[in-house]
């Protein structure tokens, strides 16, 4: 139960009562314990009654073990970008911290927070007799030097710094002395300092990297593909849990924040979920109007959250057990678990990303609903929720073996109603495509069996 105002308010009470107390019988030692026993008792059974969670999903200990990235694994990708830099011809790579950062260096935004001071993370490769090797350097600020220092980033990093009163750019020059030729600056670098770096390596070609850059982060290892797995179970098994909880009544903020609470309770961070009932769920980003659910609406979660930097995202489109749901609806429901299927029994490593959308998409015509579903079918998944590379109709890219992607078909009539599913699938060595959510039963059964 939650202590109410007015209890909370008698306790501060006697708190002020005793204290006093305390002081004046404090000087005798024995009377000073005694009352201090007293006093530490008191406050212990009238303390403030813990609030009870929403739910309790017991799902804490799922991802406990997960291995996260380690040392030996950020070295083979800097190496890895190296080598890049060398078939390009590029002296070197600069990123801010960021995703590329992250998966680089192993230093995000929340681990730097990205201000008007660059941040620069800096690679460059080193070259003897055949072999290439990354050579890590960090501009920071002077100030912040300490702070950066304590950055984890595996690697041997050389730090360079740039006091206030000085230009960062002319500093980044001096870390890249002697190196002329092209710069590969990170696809999320801010347009300042690129422009600054430019302007301050006059001889040099300031370019955004080329695409092989994060191509490299596209196909996931082993390591990765266990956490993406991990993530995207625990998600689904906390759309389950809160489904378990959900009343006709409840409101769409209600719901939502019982999904917070089971994201939480799964360990993961940044976590969050369009939920939206009825008709709400037509727009597929909605932001819902805090309607309750009534007998004869779905309730949509799409629900997204971090483990280790990786994200999950999963989509489930609910009824209860005492709903009514209209027979078009569920008609619906089933046509896009369908599209669903189908998707995935196309996509295989060597095939085209369009063709993966569009073996969906005419599932859809067959049955009518093809004008309904109004966005691209998925996206690549990992250090980002939304990457490269995308499954849409416009992309000629090829499916590889160990990329990661959303399949997520939907169907939406505004104004009445919307149903999407999304699992997030990898292509394993076989060049098949494994849903990440098969370990804790993969796609939904039913309205009623998310
Ligand atoms: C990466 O950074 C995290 C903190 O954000 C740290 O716990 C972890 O040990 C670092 N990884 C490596 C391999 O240093
Ligand atoms: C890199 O430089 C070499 C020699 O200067 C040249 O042959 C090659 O075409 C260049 N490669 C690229 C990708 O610019
Ligand atoms: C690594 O790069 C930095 C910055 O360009 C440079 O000062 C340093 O000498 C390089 N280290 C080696 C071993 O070349
Ligand atoms: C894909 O499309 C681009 C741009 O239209 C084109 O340059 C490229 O060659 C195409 N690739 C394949 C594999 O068809």
């Amino acid at each position: 139960m939650r202590p109410s105002r007015e209890k909370n308010e008698d306790v501060c009470k006697e708190k002020e009562y005793i204290i006093p107390v305390i002081l004046k019988l404090s000087k005798t030692p024995f009377l000073l314990i005694l009352t201090l026993c007293t006093y530490l008792l008191l406050s212990r059974t009238t303390g403030p009654v813990k609030p009870v969670p929403l739910v309790q999903t017991g799902l804490a200990a799922y991802c406990a073990g997960t291995t996260p990235i380690g040392s030996s694994e950020f070295l083979d990708r800097q190496r890895r970008l190296a080598e890049t830099l060398v078939k390009h011809n590029a002296s070197a790579y600069i990123a801010e911290p960021g995703a590329n950062g992250l998966f680089f260096f192993n230093v995000s935004t929340s681990d730097w927070f990205l201000s008007e001071r660059p941040l620069l993370l800096i690679i460059t490769a080193l070259q003897s007799s055949g072999i290439t090797e990354a050579n890590v350097s960090v501009l920071t600020p002077k100030f912040e030097s300490s702070r950066a220092k304590m950055l984890p980033i595996p690697a041997n990093v050389k730090f360079f710094t740039w006091p206030e009163h000085e230009n960062p750019y002319e500093h980044a020059a001096a870390a890249l002395a002697g190196m002329p030729g092209v710069i590969f600056v990170d696809g999320s670098m801010r347009k300042f300092i690129a422009d600054g770096l430019q302007k301050a390596l006059p001889t040099a070609q300031v370019v955004t990297s080329s695409p092989e850059v994060n191509k490299i982060r596209e196909r996931k290892s082993k390591v990765e593909l266990n956490i993406l797995k991990c993530a995207n179970e625990v998600t689904l098994l906390a759309i389950r849990a809160v489904h378990k909880k959900l009343h006709i009544g409840i409101r769409e903020s209600e719901a939502r924040s019982l999904m917070a609470v089971a994201l939480a309770d799964a360990g993961l961070q940044q976590a969050g979920c369009l939920t939206l009932f009825g008709e709400n769920a037509a727009l597929p980003h909605g932001s819902g109007t805090d309607r309750a659910l009534s007998e004869s609406d779905f309730a949509l979660f799409d629900c997204t959250g971090s483990l280790h930097g990786y994200f999950s995202d999963v989509t489930r489109t609910v009824a209860l057990p005492n709903s009514k749901i209209p027979e078009e609806h569920q008609y619906i429901w089933y046509h896009v678990h369908s599209a669903q299927t189908a998707a995935s029994r196309a996509a295989h490593a060597g095939g085209l990303a369009n063709q993966v959308d569009e073996t969906a998409r005419s599932y859809l015509r067959q049955v009518g609903y093809d004008s309904y579903f109004s966005h691209r079918l998925g996206h690549g998944i990992g250090l980002e929720v939304h990457e490269e590379p995308y499954l849409h109709g416009g992309s000629n890219r090829t499916i590889e073996v160990s990329h990661t992607f959303s399949n997520e078909p939907g169907v939406y009539i505004e104004g009445k109603v919307g149903v999407r599913l999304e699992d997030c699938f990898f292509i394993n060595s076989e060049g098949k495509a494994v849903f990440l959510t098969d370990g804790v039963g993969g796609q939904a059964k039913s309205p009623w069996s998310p």
